[in-house]
Formats: C-alpha cells, structure tokens, sequence
C-alpha cells in the first residue's frame, strides 16, 4: 500500500518541519482549494515551492479548484510530480490532461461523493490515477461517507478487465478501520491528513498503513 500523507492539518508555521515527520510517507498530499470550487480556501503554489527543499519524496498537488486548467503550469513548476484535477470542475478534461501531460507530470483524476464512477471509464487509459473522494471535498477531519467504498470496487474490476495500470486513491476520512475497508475493495494509495498527524507516533502510523495490502 502506498500512503499520500495530505498536509492539511499540519502546524502550518513550521510546514518544512512538518514534513520532516512524514518522512516515509511514500507521497505528499497538498490541498488546493479555491473558495469556488469548494466552500474553503487554503494555499497555492508557492507553499510546495518553498517547502520542496525539505524533501525529495514526490509531491501531488490535489487541485480542487474551478479551473485547474489555468494553474497547471504554475503547480508543474513548483515542485509537483502529480497534478490531480476534479472531473466536476469546468476545465475540460482532455485538454487538462494533455497540458499536465506536457510537462511530463502524472495525471491524476477525482471525483467528489455523488459523481458516477462510469464518467471516468473513459479516460482511464490517459490517466496515471483516480483520486475517489470519500469525503465532500473541502475541509480535513470529516467523516469517511461509506457508501463510496462501493465505488472503488467497480472500478478497480473495470481497470483489471481493461488490464490498464491505473492506481486507484482514496481521499478522505482514512483512519484504522476505514483503511481496512478501502484496501480490500482494491485502493492503491490511502490518502490521509488527520489520522497521521493526530497520531501520537506519525512513523508507525504511516508504517502500518504502508503494510495493508490491496486485495482484488
Ligand atoms: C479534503 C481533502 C483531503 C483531506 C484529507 O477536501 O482533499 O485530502 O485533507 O484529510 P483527512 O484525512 O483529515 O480526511
Ligand atoms: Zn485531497
């Protein structure tokens, strides 16, 4: 299993600090957030610029943004080696996908709790990931909405029928007992921010959640 630890709850004063404690999280999770897209606003992309010398672990930029389109070049040059943008949003897809692609950067695609999971059937072969949110996006520290664990099992059925190499995240709400659940409907990556930091030995937590095997 591989972990995306999503910085959203960290001690944004001492970030780079922060980030020296999810050392062996396999990727970075940043949350963007633009207050049209999402009723909430975090930061941009200088935050990863200024944090990138602190570590060399990949960092994905979760954009959830109206239209990532316009901030794509911005987020592929200032550190991201994934760029996830929102199926919903009102870039168009094609065209997000090839400009994130011309920067040679992975492509990541998500949708929010009431979007069919079959919408994103046709990309998956142009695709590196499908970020499946089991949360409303917006806010850290909400709760996992089950009924999206259904989902993840339909599409990891379709990406083995297809025989394609699309990981499948999961982003929200990913403690112990959700992780579980997740993993064995077939997540790839566990996207986690409140359960990490919250821990009282982030290296363990993170070291366990490295250890749960996707199964299907
Ligand atoms: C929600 C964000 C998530 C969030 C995860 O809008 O996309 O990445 O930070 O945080 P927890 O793990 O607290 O649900
Ligand atoms: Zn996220």
């Amino acid at each position: 299993m591989k972990v995306s630890t999503s910085i959203l709850s960290c001690d944004f004063s001492i970030l780079g600090k922060e980030i020296l404690k999810i050392r062996n999280s396999d990727i970075i999770h940043f949350d963007i957030m633009d207050g049209y897209f999402v009723p909430n606003i975090s930061f941009g992309h200088d935050v990863l610029k200024s944090v990138r010398k602190y570590t060399d672990l990949p960092f994905e930029a979760h954009l959830m943004v109206k239209e990532p389109i316009n901030f794509i070049e911005k987020f592929a040059n200032s550190g991201s080696d994934i760029i996830i943008f929102h199926l919903e949003s009102n870039s168009d897809v094609l065209e997000s996908i090839k400009e994130i692609t011309k920067f040679n950067k992975k492509v990541g695609i998500s949708i929010k709790p009431n979007t069919n999971i079959e919408k994103i059937f046709k990309y998956l072969n142009l695709i590196d990931l499908v970020t499946i949110m089991t949360v409303e996006p917006g806010f850290g520290g909400q709760k996992f909405i089950n009924s999206q664990s259904e989902k993840i099992k339909i599409l990891k059925e379709k990406i083995n029928f297809e025989g394609l190499k699309t990981l499948i995240e999961v982003d929200g709400g990913i403690n112990e007992q959700t992780s579980k659940i997740v993993t064995q409907n077939g997540a790839d990556i566990l996207v986690a921010g409140t359960y990490i930091l919250g821990s009282e030995n982030i290296y363990k937590t993170i070291s366990d959640l490295k250890k749960l095997k996707t199964c299907i």
